[in-house]
């Protein structure tokens, strides 16, 4: 058994700035799936939002009242105000920290405009503003290498709640195959989202959701997660991000025939209203007819007004996607595209020090802290504005850090029944191993990414969405006749896709049955037969909650609101 006063699993923004402020004054553990700085933190491209003095007229205030109307009104408006008021400390912070932003001719840190912010707030590194982030904090953690023990491609198996303390957690080395136990007083979860249940998304092959069902399977409900966001510029038929900052930097969206869309459903800002403006009528355009290519599935991004210099210096990275995955040359050609699943505002409910609740009163797990895209604080509510992930998961990753310190220094150790907890996650391992191996694994992982991205997309109808509740329940069954190849103890990538997919089958129901639920439309969630917002019925969070019987229950909880009451949304 290793043991630490703290265990952080993750290592994107999140975990590596809470471990920053634990480090030195605790013995700290980093448990990861993958490398610190292969972390999908990495990925994110165009921003991170700050109201700095750049913009004139920008304030903290408009940042708050642009990310509750971009939530649509169920972000926790305390929550904002936290996020966004804490903003401009957090990128002078990662300056100082060593991360190279972009400049103005004035050597000020450069701002550009992204969807739905009402100034131009994104502080950038050309177009690989998560990649610089993500460096400069994994540079910071190595001067504190002696202190700061860090457990490479590890998988967590098991949260180890008990009598509503939370002690450890069971993770297998990917490398030998070997489980063990992880005793400690505090565990924070920065585990980052669960976008690989759709075919066409943003998210590494990482993000498949696994903290969140452990929390899950360890008695903790997961919220809204219904809102997952499409992102409106995947590469078509890849899904893989082309940054939002391509249309900060002017670049427009054109249907098949040449025409900028946007104009008839956003008139005001365009290619840069919110993603799920922008997102719908992107699809919109395709359910009508007016998309390109064989089938019609697609719509452009055209950069080709931009200019070869603006491109090769603000989007270089978008320019080499579009050339190496679909060879086309964004300066002379326009880049087709498609909404992708990108980012789940939905996750394990935690409070603004990033404190997990239990239930729907917010009674807390002791010990237990969850920060960054796997948590709800939430900050986001039904729709994340662009570059508001990167700052949540500075913001929110350094209040973990600073409320774990406290919360352990006053912490005992809670025993853990070491023999038990490896047997659970053995006898885990063997059902996988000893089924009557029948289904292909791969198959009915397919089928569940083309069912969700297809009937839970950016429309969903109810009638889709019973169609995809069958089919789910039919891949769940099959999952238990799985086979599983592969024998070995090390680097079983086959088992490990196994586990993965048991909880991408987990995870999918609750989205759908949240979303079968909201008898409204809000933010990500577009219903069909309720086109709008409900504020009487439905300004509210969704809490899934696991019960004994493997099936699940859900509550809900209000929205904390405390300066902007619900408009409609205009852009
Ligand atoms: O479009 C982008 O660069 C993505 C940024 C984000 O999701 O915040």
């Amino acid at each position: 058994m290793y043991s630490h006063d703290v265990l952080i699993v993750g290592s994107g923004l999140a975990g590596l700035r809470a471990a920053l402020e634990l480090v030195g004054n605790l013995d700290v553990g980093v448990l990861t799936k993958v490398y610190p700085s292969r972390s999908h933190s990495g990925a994110a491209q165009g921003g991170v939002a700050a109201a700095l003095a750049n913009a004139d007229g920008d304030s903290i205030d408009a940042h708050v009242y642009d990310t509750v109307k971009g939530a649509d009104y169920i972000g926790d408006q305390d929550a904002i105000e936290i996020l966004c008021g804490d903003a401009p400390r957090t990128i002078i912070e990662l300056e100082h920290f060593g991360c190279a932003f972009s400049r103005t001719d004035k050597n000020k840190i450069a701002q550009r405009a992204f969807g739905g912010h009402s100034f131009n707030r994104a502080c950038y590194s050309a177009d690989r503003t998560g990649h610089a982030l993500l460096h400069a904090l994994f540079e910071q953690s190595m001067k504190h290498a002696g202190n700061l023990q860090v457990y490479a491609e590890w998988y967590v198996m098991k949260l180890i709640i008990e009598d509503g303390i939370c002690r450890g957690v069971v993770a297998m080395d990917i490398k030998s195959g070997k489980l063990e136990v992880f005793h400690a007083k505090t565990v924070l979860f920065a585990t980052g989202g669960y976008g690989r249940a759709f075919e066409i998304t943003s998210n590494a092959y990482a993000n498949t959701g696994d903290g969140i069902v452990a929390a899950y399977r360890a008695g903790v409900p997961l919220q809204d997660m219904e809102f997952v966001q499409y992102h409106p510029t995947g590469l078509y038929g890849h899904g893989i991000l082309l940054s939002e900052a391509a249309r900060g930097e002017g670049g427009y969206l054109i249907n098949s025939k040449g025409e900028r869309f946007m104009e008839k459903y956003a008139p005001n800002k365009m290619e840069l209203a919110p993603r799920d403006i922008v997102s719908r009528s992107e699809q919109t355009e395709i359910n009508e007819g007016r998309g390109a290519g064989p089938n019609k599935d697609y719509v452009f991004l055209d950069l080709r007004h931009l200019g070869k210099e603006k491109l090769m210096e603000r989007l270089p990275q978008i320019y080499q996607l579009a050339k190496d995955f679909l060879g086309v040359d964004a300066i002379t050609d326009p880049v087709p595209i498609q909404p992708t699943a990108h980012y789940s505002m939905g996750g394990i409910p935690a409070d603004n020090d990033c404190q997990v609740e239990i239930d729907e009163n917010g009674n807390h797990v002791k010990g237990f802290f969850a920060a960054g895209e796997c948590s709800c604080v939430s900050v986001h509510g039904a729709n994340r504005l662009g570059t508001n992930s990167l700052l949540e998961a500075l913001v929110f990753g350094r209040r973990a850090g600073k409320k774990m310190l406290e919360v352990t220094q006053g912490a005992d150790w809670a025993p853990v029944d070491e023999k038990r907890e490896l047997k659970a996650v053995e006898d885990e391992i063997a059902t996988l191993l000893n089924t009557n191996a029948k289904e292909s694994l791969g198959d009915i992982r397919k089928e569940l990414q083309s069912t969700m991205t297809y009937k839970v997309g950016v429309y969903r109808s109810g009638e889709e969405m019973a169609q995809a509740q069958g089919i789910l329940k039919n891949l769940q069954a099959k999952f238990s006749n799985v086979r599983i190849d592969d024998r070995r103890k090390n680097f079983n990538t086959n088992l490990i896709e196994a586990l993965e997919l048991s909880h991408m089958l987990e995870y999918s129901e609750l989205i759908l049955d949240g979303a079968i639920a909201r008898k409204e439309s809000r933010g990500a969630h577009a219903m069909i037969e309720y086109p709008d917002r409900d504020d009487e019925n439905w300004m509210k969070h969704t809490l899934a909650f696991r019960t004994k019987d493997g099936g699940f229950e859900l509550k809900y909880k209000p929205v904390r609101v405390t300066k902007y009451q619900p408009e409609e949304r205009k852009y």
